[in-house]
């Protein structure tokens, strides 16, 4: 089914710009403190620097998942409504709960510029309709860099979707949407973002959903200056996630859970070498794995891929948006 254009142009501005955790009081106030630490936990990290565990250098990453296994509290915290939090498992496990008093959300420790950045979820069951539930990464500043997954709930047995959107510099607005092809809330599937100096790119386990590449040639700008914070959390989306906000929550079924594990950290953390502005970047005799040739540039079975998931799952596309942005952005004519 289509989405309405009007609609979804009054969901965009609830979705991303007042709503994040949102349409909550205590959301903002929050936000304002970790903003007012952010200098001093900055000049903290740079003092205490020791090395960081989860600096990148592992070739063979893939290989290293399970004897990886961190624990929350190795590399994240909460940053919204701890009591919604539930950390099981000694930590390798966390759960989010939303009811009516609040959702919530943890987010990494440390900040990061590149990297291959994921998380395994496993999403709410059943009438899942109205919540959101969150994995992204963002810079938090005035001009921010942020890449989303956004999973939007629905009625039993009706399909999630998966909103993806990416800011650059403080400009957003790059909404897409697909249809999960499979119940995300059965099991857990592993969701990424593997950004470097060519592209970032968007994973469901190894499936390429999307594809922003380093269009800087045309104008375009692109993220290579910000690190970014990594956040899960969930929360109330009815006014505007599912089918345009029609299908509001059901709060018989509440609390709605989302879990999520896997906290391992695969990203540069340039504040893990303070004076040394060039860290993250790759070049001469310094290489990040996820900078090397077979990651600059889509495989052809990856292009297949994201070729069919973009053709089969699509259901809402801002390149394609025409009343919204007319001419279309210019990325949106680039290769993937
Ligand atoms: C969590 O970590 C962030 C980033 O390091 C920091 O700004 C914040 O103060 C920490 N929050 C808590 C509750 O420790
Ligand atoms: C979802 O519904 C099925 C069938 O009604 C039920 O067995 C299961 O316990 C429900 N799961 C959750 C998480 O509520
Ligand atoms: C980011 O945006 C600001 C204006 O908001 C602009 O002055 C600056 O040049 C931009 N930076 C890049 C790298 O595009
Ligand atoms: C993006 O590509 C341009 C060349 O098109 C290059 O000069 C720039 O360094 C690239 N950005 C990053 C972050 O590597
Ligand atoms: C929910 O299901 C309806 C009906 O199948 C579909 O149109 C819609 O795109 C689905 N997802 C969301 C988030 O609304
Ligand atoms: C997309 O649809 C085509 C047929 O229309 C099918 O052959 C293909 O397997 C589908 N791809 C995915 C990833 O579901």
């Amino acid at each position: 089914m289509a989405i309405d254009p009007a609609d979804t142009r009054k969901q965009w501005l609830l979705s991303r710009d007042e709503c994040r955790c949102c349409c909550s009081s205590t959301r903002p106030k929050i936000l304002l403190s970790i903003a007012a630490l952010a200098l001093l936990v900055t000049a903290a990290v740079v003092i205490g620097a020791s090395v960081g565990a989860t600096r990148a250098s592992a070739r063979n990453h893939r290989h290293k998942r399970s004897s990886n296994a961190a624990t929350f509290d190795e590399n994240y915290n909460i940053s919204w409504s701890g009591d919604h939090v539930r950390l099981l498992n000694g930590g390798l496990l966390a759960d989010i709960l939303l009811d009516k008093q609040s959702g919530a959300e943890f987010g990494s420790k440390r900040s990061y510029l590149f990297g291959h950045l994921k998380m395994q979820m496993k999403l709410v069951a059943n009438d899942s309709a109205g919540t959101v539930t969150a994995f992204y990464m963002a810079s938090h500043t005035e001009n921010r860099d942020e890449f989303d997954f956004e999973f939007l709930g629905n009625r039993s047995g009706q399909p999630y979707a998966l909103q993806t959107n990416i800011y650059v510099n403080g400009t957003g607005g790059r909404e897409q949407r697909i249809l999960l092809w499979f119940d995300p809330s059965l099991d857990y599937h592993t969701y990424s973002v593997l950004w470097n100096q060519y592209q970032v790119i968007f994973f469901v386990d190894d499936t390429p959903v999307r594809v922003f590449r380093n269009n800087s040639h045309l104008g375009v700008p692109y993220a290579f200056s910000q690190p970014m914070r990594i956040f899960g959390s969930m929360w109330n989306g009815e006014q505007w996630a599912t089918v345009g906000g029609l299908e509001k929550t059901n709060w018989n079924y509440a609390p709605f859970i989302a879990s999520f594990q896997d906290f391992a950290i695969d990203g540069c953390d340039p504040s893990s070498s303070p004076g040394d502005p060039g860290f993250c970047f790759s070049s001469g005799n310094r290489n990040h794995w996820w900078d090397e040739e077979k990651y600059r540039v889509l495989d052809v079975g990856q292009l297949d891929n994201l070729g069919s998931i973009v053709r089969n799952y699509t259901i809402y596309d801002y390149c394609t948006d025409t009343k919204r942005y007319s001419p279309v952005p210019p990325e949106c004519g680039a290769n993937p």
